[in-house]
């Protein structure tokens, strides 16, 4: 994996998916030294974010290594100069990028003229370090992946594809209840359930995201709309397995795609899913820098 991308959860194959997870496990029990001392890494960040800039920030100084936040208001990516040129004066200073952009194409553009390894931090299109957090702490809870039942609620946006793909990776069953046109059309291997019983029917998983992510936000009404009848509510995961747990990458909106009763009840598991960000993403980090130990 040394010098690889991270752009989508599906440049991993399965030995590699596989890879991530068991030395995440590995650094969560505190088995690292400091095998990133003197290495930087840049976060290049056009969108908010909690749990990402902060898990690689604290993953990198717990790594030994260092950490520098860009923003778009400093940078411009593609405006104040073009991103070809911020990739190629970076690599200069730093060993690893990790950029959180609106269109996937600017992180593409990132990693083609960059010589060291690029690292989607959330795209329009997917949200790869997300899902390898999500699959680790799946691994945790229900003691594996394959065979595990996933199902996934509501816009079949960046956090449900990638979750996807890296689901039907490591053998897991994925089942997606969307609107009609909100869904993941274009990947094998997935059910497209009925609606939102016929997809948690049984499940073991239980995974909802917001309905208007970054950058959609004048859609925010009529999202609501579209979305409603894909709650995650107390009676939908009724119909889920009776040790089923809920999922969600936070944010999250609480009263639009999930009622309170269910995030904040005892099947939610989504602390430990944001804490796991940070242990998956220092074995990202140390696996592509070569130094994994
Ligand atoms: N789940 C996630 O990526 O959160 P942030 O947007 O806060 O980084
Ligand atoms: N789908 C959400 C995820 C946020 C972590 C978004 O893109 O805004």
């Amino acid at each position: 994996m040394y010098g690889k991308d991270l752009l989508s959860i599906a440049d991993f194959g399965r030995e590699e998916l596989e890879r991530v997870i068991e030395t995440a496990l590995a650094m969560k029990r505190g088995d690292f030294g400091a095998p990133l001392a003197g290495r930087t890494l840049a976060l290049l960040f056009e969108k908010p974010s909690l749990r990402t800039r902060v898990s690689f920030d604290v993953g990198m100084a717990q790594l030994g290594g260092h950490t520098i936040y860009l923003s778009q208001a400093e940078v411009g990516l593609g405006m104040r100069e073009p991103t070809g040129d911020v990739a190629r004066v970076l690599d200069r200073y730093v060993d690893v990028i990790a950029a959180r952009t609106f269109t996937h194409e600017t992180v593409e553009e990132l990693a083609r003229y960059a010589r060291v390894p690029v690292i989607n931090a959330l795209s329009d299109r997917e949200h790869p370090c997300q899902a390898l957090a999500d699959l680790l702490t799946i691994r945790e809870k229900k003691g594996t992946l394959r065979g595990v039942r996933i199902a996934y609620l509501g816009d079949g946006n960046n956090v449900a594809r990638s979750l996807a793909l890296g689901a039907v990776a490591l053998g897991a069953e994925f089942a997606i209840a969307s609107p009609a046109g909100f869904g993941l059309a274009d990947i094998a291997g997935i059910r497209n359930a009925e609606g939102p019983e016929d997809a948690v029917r049984g499940a073991d998983v239980v995974y909802t995201d917001v309905w208007t992510s970054m950058g959609q936000e004048a859609e925010t009404g009529l999202r609501r709309e579209v979305f409603a009848p894909y709650q995650v509510t107390a009676a939908l995961m009724a119909v889920a397995s009776p040790d089923a747990v809920f999922m969600h990458d936070l944010p999250a909106h609480r009263g639009e795609e999930v009622v309170p009763d269910v995030i904040d009840g005892p099947q939610s598991v989504i602390y430990d899913q944001a804490e796991n960000r940070l242990h998956a993403q220092k074995a990202v980090l140390a696996l592509l820098l070569g130094a994994e130990g």
